[in-house]
């Protein structure tokens, strides 16, 4: 190689999309709907990441009612990763599965705290082992003078309650509802436990609204995460059994022979299998990813807030070159791109997509929030949840320890990590973070004059930065 042959690479912050004419009115008549595969349509376009502390099936059912899609990671047993897919198709967009609730011998003022602290109007009052006791509602307890007053006195006791079953369809809840006059219908099991809530504003905004990414048959959208190694096979076939949409295939280099071989394989041994591949980040890479049989491609090598790749092994591209290299190559063979890792902003991902993908791939952007599996930590009074790259050293330990009980030191030290593990500030719901992650995209498009994805990308015009248009760009005032 010459020293002519160097090519330069981009990275988001090294550009900006430059405004264009708006025909948009509102941010809200934009249109941010977008298929990952054939068949496999977004409302948002945006995927959370198969990471173990991003996505199980809490985040997986967050994310597509919010019209995105999560992918559950591999790092349990088979039968673990296909139960997380199946509670997901299960998940009923109206029931609220863990309701908020007290004890019987609790106070008003602690529910009056938890009422105000959670922004609800009742409380589902229970014992020990979450017998239904009781519903106290903010009606119930608003003239009571003394905060010690015990709830037991003030709440709708359970003999005076009407309660549906947990497997209850929608209609038959809206009927119980309509008949009765409710507001709240707790799920109750045969021994009277608490399985879920449903209101009667969330079955009617669920009947009505068409945020969800859903399946033909109207359950919520998930994909599931699997290797190309050892029993990958029977993985693949439990996660279908169990309905997954999607499988994405988790390796850190996809262009290799054993991805390719891994794809051919899946395609023709499991059915009706849709497969992501990746990660990638060149042309040649998706050309020979896609005619293995890949029906997405996922972009990105290096780019992820906990990689350490690019420093560890000096390889990788930077992201938004390798985002417009590999959907250039997939465009040309009817293939979509996920860009995956390095967004940092709601600007990042109008300019991925701009730049070509159908989708982005989040993870530390959603690890802070309450639906990750991660662990709080506290420092100097403030919240975070945990988050580590998978080919961190403790994630590498957790894999081995899958396996077995006892991890020959050998094999600790053999470990070289290519990830971190760290930390994320603690955020609050999915919900709110895909609120601001879309409303910033919406107005990215407007300013592109896009009223579509397909319109951003072709309306699309980039400009580098120099490093003090940088500076402007991003050195702003804090908070
Ligand atoms: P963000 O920036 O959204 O990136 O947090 C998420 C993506 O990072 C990738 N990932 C890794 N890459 N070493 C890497 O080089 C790792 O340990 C690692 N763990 C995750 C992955 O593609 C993910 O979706």
């Amino acid at each position: 190689m010459r020293i002519d042959d160097i090519v330069e690479g981009l990275s988001y912050s090294d550009v900006l999309l430059v405004p264009r004419k708006s025909g948009v009115d509102s941010r809200k008549s934009v249109n941010t709907s977008t298929n990952i595969t054939k068949d496999i349509k977004l409302n948002v376009p945006i995927v959370s990441a198969n990471m173990d502390t991003v996505t199980e099936s809490r985040m997986a059912i967050a994310m597509a009612m919010e019209g995105g899609i999560g992918i559950i990671h591999r790092f349990m047993d088979i039968e673990k990763e296909a139960a997380e897919v199946t509670r997901v198709k299960r998940a009923h967009s109206y029931i609220i599965d863990h309701p908020y609730s007290i004890g019987k011998n609790a106070t008003v003022g602690e529910a009056r705290e938890i009422m105000s602290k959670d922004g609800v109007s009742g409380l589902l009052v229970v014992d020990a082992s979450r017998k239904l006791l009781g519903i106290l509602s903010d009606r119930d307890i608003r003239f009571v003078k003394d905060d010690k007053t015990p709830v037991s006195g003030q709440m709708t006791p359970r003999r005076k309650l009407v309660v549906g079953h947990p497997d209850i369809s929608p209609d038959e809840a809206l009927k119980l509802l309509d008949k009765n006059r409710l507001e709240k219908l707790p799920l109750v099991d045969k021994k009277d436990v608490v399985k879920g809530l449903i209101t009667s504003k969330d079955i009617y905004l669920s009947m009505h609204s068409e945020k969800p990414a859903k399946d033909r048959k109207g359950r919520l959208l998930v994909g599931a995460a699997i290797g190309v190694k050892g029993d990958y096979i029977d993985r693949a076939r439990a996660l279908m059994r169990a309905e997954a949409d999607v499988l994405v295939l988790d390796i850190a280099h996809g262009h290799s022979n054993s991805v390719i071989e891994a794809i051919k394989k899946l395609k023709k041994e499991v059915e009706g299998v849709q497969v992501i591949a990746g990660n990638v980040a060149t042309k040649e890479a998706v050309e020979d990813l896609v005619a293995a049989g890949a029906d997405g491609i996922k972009v990105g090598i290096g780019p992820g807030a906990a990689c350490i790749t690019r420093t560890v092994t000096g390889a990788g591209m930077p992201q938004l070159t390798a985002v417009m290299d590999c959907a250039e190559a997939a465009d040309k063979m009817g293939v979509k791109t996920i860009a995956d890792g390095g967004i940092k902003d709601s600007g990042d991902i109008t300019k991925a997509l701009a730049a070509g993908a159908a989708a982005v791939m989040m993870g530390s952007a959603f690890a802070g929030t309450d639906e990750s599996p991660g662990y709080f930590v506290t420092r100097k009074g403030i919240k975070y949840k945990s988050y580590r790259g998978m080919a961190s050293f403790g994630a590498n330990i957790s894999r081995k320890r899958l396996d077995k009980a006892e991890i020959d030191p050998q094999e600790v030290f053999d470990i070289v990590p290519e990830g971190v593990e760290s930390s994320v500030p603690y955020k609050g719901s999915v919900k709110e973070t895909v609120y601001q992650m879309v409303g910033g995209l919406r107005s990215g498009m407007s300013y592109a004059g896009a009223t579509d994805l397909e319109q951003l990308r072709k309306n699309a015009k980039f400009i580098r930065l120099t490093f003090s248009a940088a500076k402007e760009s991003y050195e702003k005032l804090q908070g």
